[in-house]
């Protein structure tokens, strides 16, 4: 393992220990955990768990489909493919010769490329099933064991994935002995539904479980390291309070250890309110909404307004008032604009046709922006 890594890390071997060990007691092949974003999933993912299964004598495959380089399924099967078996994997790739699809942020008009879209859709669907079939087909002859670690992994119950979701439960289904997987995500009731839902792929396929979130010994861990390094010795209580302060997220927290070191004379009080601000304010969010298409600006603030058919009558009309066009909106206006929105992870789709914020702050700043 490399040592040297980061040594910011807070390792958590205990952890990836109980999960390993479950897997091999064999009672369960996956696994799902959840817990907001920025508390630590992917950084435990990454450093504790993968190398600890690879200490093991796993093959690991991580894939985190919030990557927008590629479609979610064309991603996580060319991931596994490529620790099967790369040399295979490279020659299907070029085979298909495919252009990296690029995020498509342009467009002034609201509502236009319907087509393009739904042609990307069948070539990906197209694309990834074979990729699926060539990459089991690979796997099977080898003896390998695996690790399959899907991050932001609600991604798979979006209705555009469904056709994969259902093609790779499939695969995974007759090899549980030699595949294990581990869900991990940000949106709870997503991932209740994948797994909770009879008509969901994954229904029953894995129980779903908190995420042990960081706590005092993360606190103390950090509070450890910034004294070996800085003259000005930062003290537990204020670090525990700063923590506290910062709604136990771990990312906030490191940002004003940040702080504290770099500016060590100002003292914890100092980090942490500069961190405060820097987190809580505005800035982000009105960034964020001022990069948005305007189409998109008017869904977002029904949303957070409380409407939760987006797809109704009344929906339609309003964005068609206040973009100024009227009547030239239609379903699919929406559904783009709900789709962009769901690729920047700012909403989720949480049921047919509903959806909600991922970050309950952005919805809270959107309800309040004129106030
Ligand atoms: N074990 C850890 N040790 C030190 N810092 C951590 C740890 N876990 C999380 N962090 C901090 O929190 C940030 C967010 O963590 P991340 O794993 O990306 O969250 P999530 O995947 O849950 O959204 C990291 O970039 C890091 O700054
Ligand atoms: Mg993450």
């Amino acid at each position: 393992m490399p040592k040297k890594a980061n040594n910011w890390h807070f390792a958590r071997p205990k952890l990836a220990k109980t999960y390993l060990d479950l897997f091999e007691v064999g009672l369960t092949s996956a696994r799902g955990l959840f817990a907001r974003r920025r508390m630590g999933k992917t950084e435990f993912l990454k450093q504790d768990f993968i190398p600890a299964a690879e200490a093991r004598g796993y093959v690991a495959v991580y894939v985190n489909l919030w990557d927008l380089e590629l479609d979610p399924a064309t991603a996580l099967v060319s991931e596994f493919y490529k620790a099967v078996e790369p040399k295979g994997f490279d020659r299907v790739w070029a085979h298909f010769k495919r252009p990296i699809k690029k995020v498509k942020a342009s467009g002034k008009v609201p509502g236009i490329g319907e087509g393009t879209v739904e042609a990307e859709l069948a070539d990906d669907n197209r694309l990834s099933g074979t990729l699926l079939m060539e990459a089991v087909r690979a796997f099977d002859k080898t003896k390998i064991k695996m690790i399959l670690v899907i991050d932001e992994a609600q991604v798979l119950a979006y209705d555009d994935n469904a056709h994969f979701a259902h093609a790779l439960r499939a695969a995974l289904d007759i090899r549980k002995d030699r595949i294990k997987v581990i869900f991990a995500g940000s949106s709870e009731p997503t991932l209740r539904r994948m797994f909770g839902v009879s008509s969901e792929p994954f229904y029953n396929w894995a129980p779903l479980e908190p995420f042990e979130l960081l706590g005092r010994d993360f606190v103390e861990a950090m509070v450890e390291r910034v004294n070996t390094i800085s003259k000005y010795e930062l003290s537990v209580v204020d670090a525990l309070h700063a923590f506290s302060q910062l709604k136990n997220t771990p990312e906030f927290f490191r940002r004003y250890v940040e702080h504290y070191v770099s500016n060590p004379l100002d003292g914890s009080a100092a980090a942490l309110a500069a961190t405060k601000t820097r987190v809580f304010s505005d800035e982000g969010f009105k960034q964020q909404w001022d990069a948005l298409l305007a189409a998109d600006k008017v869904i977002l603030a029904m949303l957070a307004g409380g409407v939760t058919d987006l797809h109704s009558k009344a929906a339609l009309s309003r964005l068609g008032s206040e973009l100024g066009i009227g009547d030239a909106v239609n379903k699919n206006t929406i559904q783009n604009a709900l789709r962009r929105l769901s690729d920047k992870n700012i909403v989720t789709k949480i049921d047919y046709g509903l959806y909600q914020f991922e970050d309950e702050a952005l919805a809270d700043w959107v309800r309040h922006r004129d106030a």
